[in-house]
């Protein structure tokens, strides 16, 4: 096979897996779906056992999608008693590393149970019903576990916002799911700077309050002791409602379908999607691809660096590892704080064996050399992982050479919030490793390319990314809007899931992702809509119209690009610039700011009036000798203007 690079230690004879069982798997997979699921289905602990496993349907106009629909079972105990009750409620649940590297504390499961019953008893007491939805706006503390886990024990749909979003982004979520309890703390604190999430909370509610949703109730975690408001009516705090609740609770038995979690999304138009995922179905696949992509062997410490505020976070924080009985660390901190070699010092600090990063943070810590990471022995590692946008090969070759010794997988994992859990990814020891490809397709994952037009296309290709079946982690719906759901993803490929990425296949069959093709950007790992930050923009008095784009950034893969015309009278200056970086961090949140802006006089649209991307990519890039046919636009001079005037110049 071209190009693939070997494990230096003999790797594959300690795998669990072969590349002949994988083979053999995936065939067994897609020639008869429902036996393999049915097998792997009893994974988990169920209270009635499902005997139906597939129902599922990507037709137009009728998707619908149900796995393990007449099982009944409860997330939080497979996550939690389960474990407890197989002798094993003294093995480590959570290693919690704070942000402070002299803080740090290992969690059981016992003890992340009697918690999470705890947290359970007073969401209940609060007035919680099942199928309630619970915003959690919390730091990366084992509070946030807890607080997933309370809400799956009592039926409560949990919807977890990064801590990051502004209190507008945080009241757009309240109000889209009708919730009407938040859990959330005094302060967060990341790289030595406190995050004042109970003042977003309090700004958010009275927002979401004009937006017509009153929030009765705000659990209230204290994490640094900060001066917070408190609403004696409205807000309880955590430490003191805890001991008064009873130590256990029993979990309400789920339907496999019922809703297990909302997660906010960006799409290329409107405003960010609630993606659901149910019980049964999302807890399979979180549990079997986290056993599988990350070879997890019991005992063993995994890392996952990324935000329970994102999927990663949900699936490979919380519900995968705990389903499986794996101690997951929980890190409250960011890599750079207090040095570049944090991440390795915590890495010998607590012996990990699996770690699982993005690629911005290795191109980061890539920018800082080698010697932070070389301070540390790193001898425990032995999967490397990585998720979230595209790993170009140089960042890939650093992380296996310099991080991993040439000894453990890199293991490139795609997928996204909608797909609940990875589709495609290598199995360590299994599958030959190509630097900036994820590989091969996942059990029961069917990729397909597809051209513009819709023509699958076969063998060594390049096209548009769809998944031709059903798989048991793929969302169900968009909350409070099927139609929205149809429209996104199964409208543009009739019968056929899409992805909204674009991909190649080369002629080993290995799968490329090369990065959306709609108007969705990732910057740092953090997916965005330009539409979101567009009409942020517009939202300040002196723009009258903005238009967003991508363009390639050596750090965070790509940046935020914004085109800005200004009204009648304003001045384009270095002040209003700020400002409008400014406006843009306090209407989404920080992780938004626009990198470059550049003033417009005009934008280039066509006669129609809709305004040609195509271009401003292309000048955004700085390749204004790549701009193509620009006849069409009802004033080609613009474009004048938009070249000489451009911001990003290599
Ligand atoms: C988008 C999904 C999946 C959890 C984190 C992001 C991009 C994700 C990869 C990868 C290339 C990737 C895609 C995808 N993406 N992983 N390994 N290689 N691109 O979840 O916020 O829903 O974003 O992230 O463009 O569509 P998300």
């Amino acid at each position: 096979m071209a190009d693939t690079i070997a494990v230096k230690r003999e790797w594959a004879d300690g795998a669990t897996l072969s590349d002949a069982d994988y083979r053999a798997g995936y065939e067994r997979s897609l020639a008869d779906p429902e036996g393999f699921w049915r097998e792997h289905g009893g994974r988990i602990d169920w209270i009635r056992p499902f005997t139906r496993v597939k129902n599922t349907s990507f037709a137009p106009g009728d998707v619908s999608i149900r796995w393990f629909e007449d099982g009944v079972l409860n997330a939080s105990a497979n996550c939690l008693d389960r474990h407890v009750a197989a002798g094993r409620g003294e093995d480590t649940a959570i290693i919690f590393e704070g942000d402070d590297p002299a803080e740090s504390r290992r969690i059981s499961y016992a003890e992340a149970l009697e918690e999470t019953c705890r947290m359970a008893n007073v969401l209940r007491a609060d007035g919680v019903k099942k199928g309630d939805r619970v915003t959690i706006y919390l730091p990366m503390i084992p509070e946030a576990a807890y607080a997933m886990l309370a809400c799956a024990r009592i039926g409560a749909v949990h919807s977890v916002v990064f801590g990051g979003f502004s209190p507008d982004s945080l009241a757009g979520r309240i109000v889209d799911a009708q919730s009407g309890f938040v859990v959330t703390a005094d302060e967060g604190v990341r790289g030595g700077r406190k995050v004042p999430l109970k003042s977003n909370v309090d700004k958010a509610i009275a927002i979401a309050a004009k937006g017509g949703q009153d929030v009765s109730r705000v659990l209230l975690v204290k994490r640094t002791g900060g001066e917070v408001a408190v609403d004696p009516a409205r807000d309880v705090w955590w430490h003191e409602a805890r001991d008064k609740a009873a130590a256990t609770c029993d979990p309400e038995p789920m339907g496999a379908e019922d809703p297990l979690f909302i997660l906010y999304t960006s799409g290329s138009t409107g405003k960010p999607k609630g993606v659901l995922h149910t019980t049964g179905g999302y807890l399979v696949y979180a549990s079997l691809t986290h056993a599988h992509v990350f070879d997890y062997r019991p005992g063993e410490v995994y890392w996952c660096t990324a935000d329970v505020g994102w999927v990663t976070g949900h699936s490979y924080i919380v519900y995968g590892p705990l389903a499986n009985g794996a101690t997951t660390l929980m890190f409250e901190g960011v890599p750079t704080y207090p040095d570049a070699g944090r991440l390795w010092q915590v890495v010998d600090k607590h012996e990990v064996n699996i770690f699982y990063t993005a690629p911005t943070a290795i191109r980061a810590l890539m920018g800082q050399g080698d010697e932070p990471v070389k301070r540390a022995s790193r001898r425990s590692l032995r999967i490397l992982g990585t998720v979230g946008e595209p790993i170009n090969p140089e960042a890939w070759l650093w992380y296996w050479r310099v991080v991993g010794e040439e000894r453990c997988p890199v293991v490139d994992t795609w997928w996204q919030t909608e797909t609940g859990g990875i589709l495609i990814a290598p199995l360590p020891g299994a599958t030959a490793l190509k630097p900036g490809s994820a590989t091969r397709p996942f059990f029961g994952v069917r990729p397909e390319l597809v051209d513009a037009e819709g023509q699958v296309l076969d063998r060594a290709a390049e096209g548009n990314l769809c998944i031709a079946d059903s798989w048991p982690g793929q969302m169900r719906t968009v909350y409070g809007d099927h139609e929205r759901f149809e429209q996104t993803y199964f409208s543009t490929y009739k019968g056929k899931y899409f992805t909204g990425d674009g991909a190649r296949r080369d002629a080993d069959g290995y799968w490329w992702i090369t990065g959306r093709v709609d108007d969705v950007i990732n910057v740092s790992g953090h997916r965005m809509g330009t539409a979101e930050v567009e009409s942020a923009l517009v939202s300040h008095k002196a723009v009258s119209e903005a238009a967003v784009v991508g363009y390639p950034h050596d750090v965070k893969g790509q940046g935020i690009y914004c085109y800005v015309t200004l009204m009648q009278g304003e001045e384009g200056s270095e002040e209003l610039r700020k400002e409008l970086v400014g406006h843009v961090r306090a209407e989404i949140g920080p992780f938004a700011a626009p990198d470059k802006i550049q003033f417009a006089p005009g934008l280039p649209k066509t006669r129609s009036g809709k305004i040609m991307r195509r271009i401003l990519r292309k000048i955004a890039e700085d390749e204004p000798g790549a701009l193509g046919d620009t006849s069409t636009l009802a004033d080609p001079a613009v474009v004048d203007d938009l070249v000489s005037n451009r911001q990003n110049r290599r």
